[in-house]
Protein backbone atom coordinates (compact mmCIF):
# COMPACT_ATOMS: atom_id res chain seq x y z
CA UNK A 1 0.00 0.00 0.00
CA UNK A 2 2.95 2.16 0.73
CA UNK A 3 4.33 1.50 -2.24
CA UNK A 4 3.34 4.81 -4.60
CA UNK A 5 3.76 8.21 -2.61
CA UNK A 6 7.42 7.12 -1.06
CA UNK A 7 10.62 8.55 -2.85
CA UNK A 8 12.60 5.74 -5.05
CA UNK A 9 15.61 6.03 -2.96
CA UNK A 10 16.22 2.94 -3.55
CA UNK A 11 15.78 2.72 -7.14
CA UNK A 12 18.19 0.70 -9.01
CA UNK A 13 19.93 -1.07 -6.15
CA UNK A 14 20.29 -4.60 -5.17
CA UNK A 15 19.91 -5.43 -1.87
CA UNK A 16 20.08 -8.64 0.30
CA UNK A 17 18.27 -9.60 3.21
CA UNK A 18 18.65 -12.49 5.51
CA UNK A 19 15.42 -13.35 7.77
CA UNK A 20 13.95 -15.97 9.43
CA UNK A 21 15.85 -19.14 11.71
CA UNK A 22 17.88 -21.95 9.88
CA UNK A 23 17.06 -25.43 11.03
CA UNK A 24 20.12 -27.71 11.57
CA UNK A 25 18.89 -31.66 11.14
CA UNK A 26 19.63 -34.15 13.98
CA UNK A 27 18.04 -36.68 12.31
CA UNK A 28 15.22 -37.10 9.54
CA UNK A 29 12.58 -35.43 12.38
CA UNK A 30 14.79 -33.29 14.64
CA UNK A 31 16.47 -30.17 14.07
CA UNK A 32 18.40 -27.92 16.19
CA UNK A 33 17.10 -24.03 15.66
CA UNK A 34 16.85 -20.69 17.07
CA UNK A 35 13.62 -18.53 18.21
CA UNK A 36 12.69 -16.66 15.35
CA UNK A 37 9.21 -15.36 13.63
CA UNK A 38 10.82 -13.45 10.37
CA UNK A 39 8.79 -11.09 11.24
CA UNK A 40 11.41 -8.32 11.51
CA UNK A 41 13.74 -9.90 8.30
CA UNK A 42 10.70 -9.82 6.09
CA UNK A 43 9.58 -6.65 7.17
CA UNK A 44 12.97 -5.29 6.68
CA UNK A 45 12.72 -6.41 2.78
CA UNK A 46 9.69 -5.08 2.37
CA UNK A 47 10.21 -1.30 3.41
CA UNK A 48 13.57 -1.41 1.58
CA UNK A 49 11.55 -2.98 -1.62
CA UNK A 50 8.97 0.06 -1.03
CA UNK A 51 11.76 2.42 -1.77
CA UNK A 52 12.92 1.19 -4.98
CA UNK A 53 15.12 -1.06 -4.40
CA UNK A 54 15.88 -4.80 -5.78
CA UNK A 55 15.33 -6.95 -2.96
CA UNK A 56 16.42 -10.38 -2.50
CA UNK A 57 15.20 -11.94 0.83
CA UNK A 58 16.71 -15.51 1.80
CA UNK A 59 14.97 -16.65 4.19
CA UNK A 60 15.04 -19.88 6.66
CA UNK A 61 11.62 -21.90 7.44
CA UNK A 62 9.17 -19.12 8.31
CA UNK A 63 4.99 -19.54 8.54
CA UNK A 64 4.80 -15.79 7.75
CA UNK A 65 3.70 -14.85 3.91
CA UNK A 66 6.31 -13.91 1.44
CA UNK A 67 6.58 -10.25 1.00
CA UNK A 68 5.18 -9.10 -2.32
CA UNK A 69 7.29 -7.87 -5.16
CA UNK A 70 10.55 -9.63 -3.63
CA UNK A 71 12.97 -12.59 -5.16
CA UNK A 72 12.95 -14.95 -1.82
CA UNK A 73 15.41 -18.02 -1.63
CA UNK A 74 14.13 -20.40 0.64
CA UNK A 75 16.79 -22.77 2.76
CA UNK A 76 16.93 -24.89 5.86
CA UNK A 77 20.13 -24.52 7.23
CA UNK A 78 23.08 -21.97 7.69
CA UNK A 79 25.11 -23.41 5.04
CA UNK A 80 22.30 -22.98 2.53
CA UNK A 81 21.72 -19.45 3.72
CA UNK A 82 25.42 -18.65 3.10
CA UNK A 83 25.41 -20.22 0.34
CA UNK A 84 22.60 -18.43 -1.37
CA UNK A 85 23.85 -15.06 -0.26
CA UNK A 86 26.58 -15.62 -2.25
CA UNK A 87 24.94 -16.85 -5.16
CA UNK A 88 22.69 -13.04 -4.81
CA UNK A 89 26.15 -11.26 -5.15
CA UNK A 90 26.90 -8.64 -6.12
CA UNK A 91 24.71 -6.17 -3.64
CA UNK A 92 25.15 -2.77 -2.75
CA UNK A 93 23.62 -3.38 0.66
CA UNK A 94 23.15 -6.45 2.71
CA UNK A 95 21.26 -6.71 5.75
CA UNK A 96 21.37 -9.93 8.13
CA UNK A 97 18.59 -9.91 10.16
CA UNK A 98 18.62 -14.02 10.14
CA UNK A 99 18.71 -15.95 14.03
CA UNK A 100 21.76 -17.97 12.26
CA UNK A 101 22.07 -21.59 14.41
CA UNK A 102 25.57 -21.23 15.75
CA UNK A 103 26.19 -24.80 15.49
CA UNK A 104 25.21 -28.06 14.29
CA UNK A 105 25.21 -31.25 14.52
CA UNK A 106 28.69 -32.63 13.02
CA UNK A 107 26.79 -35.62 11.87
CA UNK A 108 23.39 -36.04 10.81
CA UNK A 109 21.99 -39.55 11.09
CA UNK A 110 19.94 -40.53 7.74
CA UNK A 111 17.60 -43.06 10.18
CA UNK A 112 15.70 -41.60 12.63
CA UNK A 113 17.22 -42.25 16.47
CA UNK A 114 15.32 -44.50 18.51
CA UNK A 115 14.89 -44.33 21.93
CA UNK A 116 17.01 -47.05 24.27
CA UNK A 117 16.01 -47.78 27.37
CA UNK A 118 18.77 -46.26 30.12
CA UNK A 119 20.90 -44.11 27.53
CA UNK A 120 20.67 -40.78 25.84
CA UNK A 121 22.51 -39.71 22.37
CA UNK A 122 25.38 -37.76 22.83
CA UNK A 123 25.29 -35.14 20.27
CA UNK A 124 28.41 -33.66 19.07
CA UNK A 125 28.25 -30.25 17.29
CA UNK A 126 30.24 -28.43 15.42
CA UNK A 127 30.35 -24.93 14.63
CA UNK A 128 28.16 -22.98 11.44
CA UNK A 129 29.41 -20.65 9.12
CA UNK A 130 29.34 -16.40 10.30
CA UNK A 131 27.22 -15.42 7.14
CA UNK A 132 27.50 -11.92 8.06
CA UNK A 133 30.96 -12.23 9.12
CA UNK A 134 32.10 -14.00 5.85
CA UNK A 135 30.64 -11.36 3.89
CA UNK A 136 31.72 -8.85 5.68
CA UNK A 137 35.32 -9.81 5.18
CA UNK A 138 34.88 -9.94 1.27
CA UNK A 139 36.80 -7.67 -0.46
CA UNK A 140 34.16 -7.12 -2.86
CA UNK A 141 31.56 -7.00 -0.03
CA UNK A 142 28.48 -4.71 -0.30
CA UNK A 143 29.22 -1.20 -0.06
CA UNK A 144 26.74 -1.13 3.53
CA UNK A 145 26.97 -4.26 5.50
CA UNK A 146 24.59 -4.35 8.22
CA UNK A 147 23.82 -6.75 11.22
CA UNK A 148 22.09 -7.99 14.30
CA UNK A 149 22.51 -8.15 17.56
CA UNK A 150 20.11 -9.96 20.12
CA UNK A 151 21.46 -9.90 23.37
CA UNK A 152 19.68 -10.52 26.50
CA UNK A 153 23.28 -8.60 28.74
CA UNK A 154 25.36 -5.82 27.80
CA UNK A 155 23.86 -4.97 24.69
CA UNK A 156 25.81 -1.99 23.48
CA UNK A 157 29.60 -3.74 24.13
CA UNK A 158 28.24 -6.98 22.65
CA UNK A 159 26.84 -4.82 19.17
CA UNK A 160 30.54 -3.12 19.22
CA UNK A 161 32.32 -5.88 19.40
CA UNK A 162 30.26 -7.86 16.74
CA UNK A 163 30.43 -5.14 14.60
CA UNK A 164 34.37 -5.07 14.91
CA UNK A 165 34.70 -8.60 14.49
CA UNK A 166 32.24 -9.05 11.32
CA UNK A 167 33.01 -6.47 9.32
CA UNK A 168 30.64 -4.99 9.78
CA UNK A 169 29.13 -0.92 9.62
CA UNK A 170 26.38 -1.32 11.17
CA UNK A 171 24.89 -3.07 14.08
CA UNK A 172 21.17 -3.03 15.34
CA UNK A 173 20.98 -3.71 18.68
CA UNK A 174 18.20 -5.36 20.38
CA UNK A 175 17.44 -6.10 23.42
CA UNK A 176 15.67 -9.46 23.93
CA UNK A 177 15.75 -10.26 27.45
CA UNK A 178 12.67 -11.83 28.59
CA UNK A 179 10.90 -8.83 29.76
CA UNK A 180 10.66 -6.86 26.78
CA UNK A 181 9.11 -9.32 24.36
CA UNK A 182 10.66 -9.15 21.80
CA UNK A 183 10.64 -12.71 20.62
CA UNK A 184 7.64 -13.48 18.77
CA UNK A 185 6.02 -9.92 19.57
CA UNK A 186 5.46 -6.59 17.32
CA UNK A 187 7.69 -4.15 19.16
CA UNK A 188 11.32 -3.67 18.89
CA UNK A 189 13.60 -1.01 21.33
CA UNK A 190 16.77 -1.03 19.05
CA UNK A 191 20.03 0.73 19.31
CA UNK A 192 21.98 1.47 15.94
CA UNK A 193 25.95 0.91 16.24
CA UNK A 194 28.12 2.59 14.17
CA UNK A 195 32.16 3.57 14.12
CA UNK A 196 30.62 7.11 14.70
CA UNK A 197 28.68 6.13 17.59
CA UNK A 198 25.04 5.25 19.14
CA UNK A 199 21.94 6.09 18.01
CA UNK A 200 19.26 5.04 20.49
CA UNK A 201 15.71 4.50 18.78
CA UNK A 202 12.37 4.96 20.29
CA UNK A 203 10.20 2.04 21.04
CA UNK A 204 8.92 0.86 17.59
CA UNK A 205 6.92 -1.87 16.44
CA UNK A 206 8.42 -3.85 13.94
CA UNK A 207 7.47 -2.98 10.70
CA UNK A 208 8.26 0.73 11.87
CA UNK A 209 11.72 -0.19 12.87
CA UNK A 210 12.05 -1.56 8.91
CA UNK A 211 10.57 1.62 7.93
CA UNK A 212 13.40 3.75 9.62
CA UNK A 213 16.07 1.09 8.56
CA UNK A 214 15.48 0.76 5.27
CA UNK A 215 15.39 4.99 5.26
CA UNK A 216 18.85 4.99 7.29
CA UNK A 217 19.86 2.75 4.61
CA UNK A 218 18.99 5.22 1.63
CA UNK A 219 20.40 7.98 3.36
CA UNK A 220 23.85 5.87 3.97
CA UNK A 221 23.95 4.36 0.51
CA UNK A 222 23.02 8.19 -1.25
CA UNK A 223 25.51 9.83 1.54
CA UNK A 224 28.48 7.30 0.36
CA UNK A 225 30.43 7.91 3.50
CA UNK A 226 30.25 3.64 3.75
N1 LIG B 1 25.04 -14.19 11.96
C1 LIG B 1 25.31 -14.82 10.75
N2 LIG B 1 25.75 -16.12 10.74
C2 LIG B 1 25.93 -16.78 11.89
C3 LIG B 1 25.64 -16.17 13.13
C4 LIG B 1 25.20 -14.86 13.13
O1 LIG B 1 25.14 -14.19 9.70
N3 LIG B 1 26.37 -18.05 11.85
C5 LIG B 1 24.59 -12.79 11.95
C6 LIG B 1 23.16 -12.58 12.39
O2 LIG B 1 22.27 -12.64 11.31
C7 LIG B 1 23.24 -11.18 12.99
C8 LIG B 1 24.65 -11.10 13.55
O3 LIG B 1 25.40 -12.09 12.86
O4 LIG B 1 23.14 -10.19 12.01
C9 LIG B 1 24.78 -11.33 15.01
O5 LIG B 1 24.22 -12.57 15.36
P1 LIG B 1 24.36 -13.09 16.86
O6 LIG B 1 23.75 -14.44 17.00
O7 LIG B 1 23.88 -11.98 17.76
O8 LIG B 1 25.96 -13.14 16.99
P2 LIG B 1 26.98 -14.32 17.18
O9 LIG B 1 28.23 -13.89 16.52
O10 LIG B 1 26.41 -15.63 16.74
O11 LIG B 1 27.25 -14.33 18.74
P3 LIG B 1 26.39 -14.93 19.97
O12 LIG B 1 25.23 -15.73 19.44
O13 LIG B 1 27.37 -15.76 20.74
O14 LIG B 1 25.94 -13.70 20.75
CA1 LIG C 1 24.45 -16.51 17.45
Amino acid sequence: EALLGQPQTLAGRHIVVTSGPTHEPIDPVRYIANRSSGRQGHAIAAALAALGARVTLVSGPVTIADPAGITVRRVETAREMLAAVEDALPADAAVFVAAVADWRAEETATRKLKKAAGTTPALALTENPDILATIGHRPDRPLLVVGFAAETDDLLANARRKLDRKGADAIVANDVSSEHGVMGGADNTVHIVTRDGVEAWPKLDKSEVARRLAAWVAERLQGGDT
